[in-house]
Formats: C-alpha cells, sequence, structure tokens
C-alpha cells in the first residue's frame, strides 16, 4: 500500500501534462482520486472529460466539472489514470477497482496515456497481484473452467458487480512470461469482456511517485 503523500506526487505530476482545453480522459482508484482534486484547484479548465467510472463522475461533478459521454466525443488528448501493477515496459495490470472496462476504453480513445501510480507498483514482472477479469454472468464458470486449464487459479470477486452489471474474477497463477499473447489468448475467450491487463496497448508515460518525488518513466513508443 503506497503512502499518500508518494500518490500525490504521482499525481502532481500528471497534472504538467494538462493544458488549457485538452480532452481528458479520467481513470479511477485513490491516486485518481487525487488527480480530481489537484485538477480542480488548479483552476486549469479542460474541454471535455471523460470518465472512466460511477465514483470518477461523481467525484469530478462534485468539483462543478462536467462530464461528457466517450459517443460525443471525437478523441480524448490524455487519459490519466493508475495502475494495480506496472514492468518497465509499462504493461500494466488494472482493475483492482473494478473498473477496468471501461478504463480500456478510454485509454483507446487517447492519443496519450499517463499512468500515476505509487512507487509500490512498479515490478519486475507482472503476476503477483491476480488479473482482474470481467466476464458476462451466466459464462462465470465457463470461463473460469477455461482459466484454471491455463493454468490460472480463479476467484469470484464476490457480491461486486461493475458498472456494467458483469462479475469479475480474479486470476492468480497464469504465466505472465508474454503480456501480449496473454491478453490476446485471454481476450478470445467467450464470456469474457475485459481483461486487466494492458499490454497490447500499455501506458505511455509513468509516473511513480515516492516520499520524495516522482521517476517518470517514458513508454518506447512514446516519442
Ligand atoms: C481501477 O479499476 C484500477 O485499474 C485502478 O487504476 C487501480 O486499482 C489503481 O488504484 P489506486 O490508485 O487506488 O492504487
Amino acid at each position: 500500500m503506497g503512502s499518500d503523500s508518494a500518490k500525490q506526487n504521482a499525481a502532481r505530476a500528471a497534472l504538467e501534462f494538462v493544458r488549457e482545453g485538452m480532452d481528458l480522459g479520467i481513470g479511477t482508484g485513490s491516486t485518481v482520486d487525487i488527480f480530481i482534486d489537484l485538477l480542480a484547484e488548479s483552476g486549469l479548465r479542460p474541454g471535455q472529460v471523460v470518465s472512466s467510472s460511477d465514483r470518477s463522475t461523481r467525484r469530478l461533478e462534485g468539483h462543478g466539472i462536467e462530464v461528457s459521454e466517450l459517443n460525443n466525443v471525437a478523441g480524448l488528448d490524455l487519459y490519466v489514470d493508475g495502475a494495480d501493477e506496472s514492468n518497465r515496459l509499462l504493461q500494466l495490470i488494472k482493475g483492482g477497482g473494478g473498473a477496468l472496462t471501461r478504463e480500456k476504453i478510454v485509454a483507446a480513445a487517447s492519443k496519450r496515456f499517463v499512468c500515476i501510480a505509487d512507487h509500490s507498483k512498479l515490478v519486475r514482472a507482472l503476476g503477483d497481484f491476480p488479473l482482474p477479469i470481467e466476464v458476462i454472468p451466466m459464462a462465470r464458470s465457463l470461463v473460469a473452467r477455461e482459466l484454471t486449464r491455463l493454468g490460472g487459479r480463479p476467484s469470484w470477486r464476490e457480491g461486486f458487480t461493475t458498472d456494467n452489471g458483469n462479475w469479475i474474477l480474479d486470476v492468480s497463477g497464469l504465466n505472465m512470461n508474454e503480456p501480449i499473447k496473454l491478453e490476446q489468448r485471454l481476450n478470445n475467450i467467450p464470456g469474457v469482456v475485459t481483461v486487466g491487463l494492458f499490454a497490447l496497448k500499455g501506458a505511455d508515460v509513468l509516473l511513480l511517485g515516492s516520499e520524495d518525488g516522482v521517476e517518470r518513466i517514458d513508454s518506447r513508443r512514446d516519442g
């Protein structure tokens, strides 16, 4: 669990990527909550703002920031979101908060993805954090059996329903040596809505906060 000041430092650094009038995508989580508060305090006026969760929408609107439907926006300049794990290639595991589907959609609609996290989220190899997978409820057992066949240990996040009305399986034990191939393989299981692996399209910039500052890592794809 990262400290608040580490998250604060990462969130503050992300604010430097925001320009007046930019169309923004906003992710979900405690680090993004801090970013939303800083954005509101900054007085910067973005263009259209699209949110990845009901939770972030409530927080944005609480600050008087209007939230648009993605369908009404041609594309977004910048997406700011957290992560549960990142490797040095900026491939991510996301979905600890259960907002992975909308996060993946808003990230896909954005020109640039700046990921904000405390330093504890940087890992040598992905996979200590159980991989969240959003599934259509009727397919839960089918998908779980398929994940077990692939060497995973799925656990149903009981009592949790996503903003899209679906369920989450948290999967441990999958071999993540080839994250892109794994993401493609899992995407093909019938009943899977979204895999919380962001490897096909990871972050472009990772801002890792610590108590005394921020480390910036750029994706090799970014500039
Ligand atoms: C939400 O579904 C996740 O993808 C979050 O981005 C992730 O859980 C990060 O949250 P924190 O900023 O609270 O660590």
